[in-house]
């Protein structure tokens, strides 16, 4: 099922309720990242599900197996909906935090893996890293290690959804950011898809912030996220 999520990217828990009182009829999905999270911990993530919003909680764990595995544990009892490790951190890994995401009864929340950040250019990846691979096999390879982990899915750009749909199969999940509307700001986003775009190259998800947060009217821009992504 295609879906818009909003990024909340704001500092505190009362910015992110006063932002979210907008909504008198809507529960949009919502993504709390590491600045809300640390920011303002369990509270505000209890709190929003208290509200009925469903959760993306995107704090990309990136560690040993064991710690990743109990990590997840006690993310899982938080009751979120969606959460995401680095496919860096290995196939292993990502196993481990699927074991530890997993509950009693065998429900769980949707687990994605970041393959290589956005903000690392292939120059970078190569001269830092040491990957010798071009960043588009690089993203495949991290993609297909999530699959064999039994993952969902991957946050990617929706220009690659297509791309890792035909690596992984079509019912693994793309999350994609870098969206924006036709005519608007793009802000600091460098490759940017409209939302019917982003329908069309087979996004599942697409993650949107500022165009949302920011506009004169949220609700509105929400409501337009809606129509041209999930029709
Ligand atoms: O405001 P904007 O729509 O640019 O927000 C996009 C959200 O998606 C932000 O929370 C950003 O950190 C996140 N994100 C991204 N690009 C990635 C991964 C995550 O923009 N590759």
């Amino acid at each position: 099922m295609k879906d818009v999520i909003i990024a909340c990217d704001f500092p505190n828990a009362e910015e992110t309720l006063a932002f979210l009182d907008k909504f008198k009829e809507e529960k949009p999905f919502l993504k709390i990242g590491m600045e809300l999270y640390y920011g303002a911990g369990n509270e505000i993530v209890k709190e929003i599900k208290r509200r009925g919003h469903k959760i993306f909680l995107d704090l990309k764990l990136h560690d040993i197996p064991n710690t990743v595995r109990k990590a997840m544990k006690v993310l899982s009892a938080l009751d979120v909906d969606m959460v995401n490790v680095h496919a860096a951190g290995t196939v292993d890994m990502m196993r481990a935090a699927k074991e530890g995401l997993t509950r009693a009864d065998g429900t769980r929340p949707l687990l994605i893996a970041v393959t290589q950040l956005t903000s690392t250019s292939e120059e970078t990846m190569q001269k830092e890293l040491l990957i010798n691979a071009g960043i588009g096999e690089t993203i495949i390879k991290y993609a297909r290690n999530a699959a064999e982990a039994g993952l969902d899915g991957v946050v990617c750009s929706p220009l690659e959804a297509g791309i890792v749909k035909e690596a992984c199969g079509k019912d693994f999940l793309t999350v994609t950011p870098g969206v924006r509307f036709a005519g608007g700001s793009v802000d600091d986003q460098k490759r940017v898809t409209t939302p019917g775009r982003a329908r069309e190259l087979g996004s599942d998800y697409i993650v949107m912030g500022r165009p949302i947060t920011a506009a004169e009217d949220p609700v509105e821009a929400f409501r337009r996220a809606v129509r041209e992504f999930v029709g």
